[in-house]
């Protein structure tokens, strides 16, 4: 049986690193994480605590509550894993354009990063998981065994989030969304805490023009590599 490794995932917003990730865990029988929605639940929290209001938050009254913060990943009927705040799978809560645009100011907070961290390589200490993120082949799994680094131009990657929102019948606006990704863009490279970084080992993927289909064969083929000593 080939040997579990660890493979990160990072790169921009919207830049289908899910997908990828989530189709590459299922292929290989890994655990599949998506840090993305435990910074989203967060957010989720602190705005329906007060702490987050029209894009000011409340650094010091979440840094107080964060011990409180129950975040897991559980299992739905069809096996998917999903975040859990508090016990309530809040998937469906957390990609509306609420949560999207202060998740940005949340996960920039020191103390918010670290209980992330923390959690991220807990559950990553089983060999066998894909995680996607920003900081994961930089800080979090450093030792990864396979690390890409995905990118996509930005209108290519709002239109693909726009399309997202319609298929689910929610509201949703081209230009908006170009706006909240291309901010989300900047506070990931120029935050203080981790910011969006390639780390020096990791394999660049630009996906822009690239189906489903060729992006499947690319990754498996790193994963092949790696597992069977070549690179
Ligand atoms: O991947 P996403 O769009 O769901 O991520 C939501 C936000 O969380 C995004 O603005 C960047 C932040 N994030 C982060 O800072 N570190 C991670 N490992 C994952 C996401």
């Amino acid at each position: 049986m080939d040997r579990k490794i660890s493979i990160a995932i990072d790169g921009f917003s919207s830049c289908g690193k899910s997908t990828m990730a989530k189709s590459l865990a299922k292929r290989l029988s890994y655990i599949y994480i998506d840090t993305g929605a435990m910074y989203r639940a967060v957010t989720l929290y602190a705005l329906r605590e007060g702490l987050l209001r029209d894009g000011q938050l409340d650094e010091e009254g979440l840094k107080a509550r964060l011990d409180e913060i129950d975040i897991r990943f559980c299992c739905n009927s069809q096996g998917l894993s999903q975040v859990c705040l508090d016990g309530e799978n809040v998937e469906g809560q957390i990609r509306g354009m609420a949560v999207s645009n202060g998740v940005s100011i949340v996960a920039q907070v020191p103390a918010v990063r670290e209980k992330m961290v923390l959690l991220q390589r807990q559950i990553a200490a089983r060999k066998g998981t894909v995680m996607d993120g920003r900081d994961i082949g930089t800080v979090v799994l450093p030792d990864a065994e396979l690390k890409i680094f995905v990118t996509a131009q930005a209108r290519v990657r709002a239109q693909r989030r726009y399309d997202e929102l319609k298929a689910k019948g929610q509201e949703a606006s081209f230009d908006e969304i170009v706006k909240n990704i291309e901010m989300r863009d900047q506070m990931d490279l120029n935050r203080a805490v981790s910011p969006l970084r390639q780390a020096p080992d990791a394999l660049v993927l630009d996906n822009s023009f690239m189906t489903l289909e060729e992006q499947d064969a690319w990754l498996n083929e790193k994963v092949e590599e790696v597992l069977h000593g070549n690179r």
